[in-house]
């Protein structure tokens, strides 16, 4: 393991492993301590609604087509979203744009009404043209009123164990971002998303593999703590699962899903990998430098029966 204070790390571990035992025993107090929006930092309401409004963007480019042409494409299609955080945000534009219904499922009830979330929910359909407007205000079980909450014939949100759909044939797009590096059984939930799929259904997921606040003195040291360790401080609170890109596409795979697109965000310097290389936790010594050095990445997976 990498370190260069056995003293700091011991007292990093202890603290790290009695948050794991209050997330593992009451996942919800858990949740309420710490805040979570699945976001990270604080942030006003016009920053949490310009978010979605680029992650909803990144969805469509990703997809193929230009912001302008989304609704062409998401007329009448069954939308699942993985992990959405405390903010349906994106599923709103979906729907916004003409998609049927969305789903959203969690491992964690992050999803609320709260008074911020009310403001960035008006700021999104303050952001739409009248055509879009009409449908999102429509999202609402009170005509364009956020407060009076979702109409879940349009937008749902149901958390699950595990963070599972549990469906069968019912999606024609699945997304997540920032979602599947925090999943804790990533074999689990790709065969989740390949069932759930329709025939042609497709889905797309960007997955950030940097160490979120992990790293304690130099870039992807937390790919150094031996995996039990980690596992100790790490496994119930919904941080990084540490999974590399080598076992996305051996899920996939394995789970039937044909991988069409695998696009990398980012890659680290090979100097900065160097530093940490022969401290590597033992699941990591096989992976080839360069697979290991993601930073992150788009993932568009489609059914073997849309090809
Ligand atoms: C970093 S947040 C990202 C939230 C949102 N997608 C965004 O981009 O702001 C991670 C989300 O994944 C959820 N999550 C964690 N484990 C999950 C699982 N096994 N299945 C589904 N969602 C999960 C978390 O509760 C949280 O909502």
């Amino acid at each position: 393991m990498y370190t260069r204070n056995p003293g700091k790390d011991a007292v990093l571990f202890i603290k790290a492993f009695v948050s794991n035992q209050l997330a593992k025993f009451a996942p919800k107090l858990y949740v309420d301590i710490t805040r979570q929006t699945g976001r990270g930092k604080k942030e006003e309401p016009h920053q949490a609604s310009a978010y979605f409004i680029e992650c909803f963007q990144d969805f469509i480019q990703q997809l193929g087509f230009e912001v302008g042409e989304a609704k062409k494409f998401l007329e009448g299609k069954k939308i699942l979203e993985y992990g959405p955080g405390d903010t349906l945000g994106v599923a709103l534009l979906l729907y916004a744009h003409g998609a049927e219904a969305v789903h959203c499922v969690d491992r964690f009830p992050l999803s609320k009404m709260s008074s911020t979330n009310v403001l960035v929910y008006k700021q999104l359909l303050e952001s739409l043209d009248t055509e879009c407007r009409m449908r999102a205000d429509n999202a609402f079980i009170e005509k364009g009123n956020p407060s009076s909450g979702f109409d879940t014939g349009a937008i749902a949100y149901q958390v699950t164990k595990n963070g599972l759909s549990g469906a069968i044939g019912e999606y024609d797009l699945i997304i997540s971002r920032s979602v599947l590096e925090h999943v804790n059984n990533l074999e689990e939930t790709m065969l989740d998303i390949k069932r759930s799929m329709k025939d042609k259904g497709i889905a797309i997921h960007k997955v950030d593999l940097k160490s979120h606040g992990l790293d304690r003195y130099t870039s992807f040291d937390f790919l150094t703590w031996p995996t039990p360790v980690y596992k100790l401080m790490y496994s119930h609170k919904g941080f990084p699962n540490r999974w590399r890109v080598n076992r996305y596409k051996e899920f996939a795979e394995k789970s039937k899903l044909h991988m069409k697109k695998l696009t990398p965000t980012g890659q680290l310097d090979r100097d900065k990998l160097d530093i940490v290389f022969s401290k590597l936790a033992g699941e990591f010594r096989d992976i080839s430098a360069d697979e290991l050095s993601w930073l992150g990445f788009w993932m568009f997976l489609e059914h073997p029966n849309s090809r």
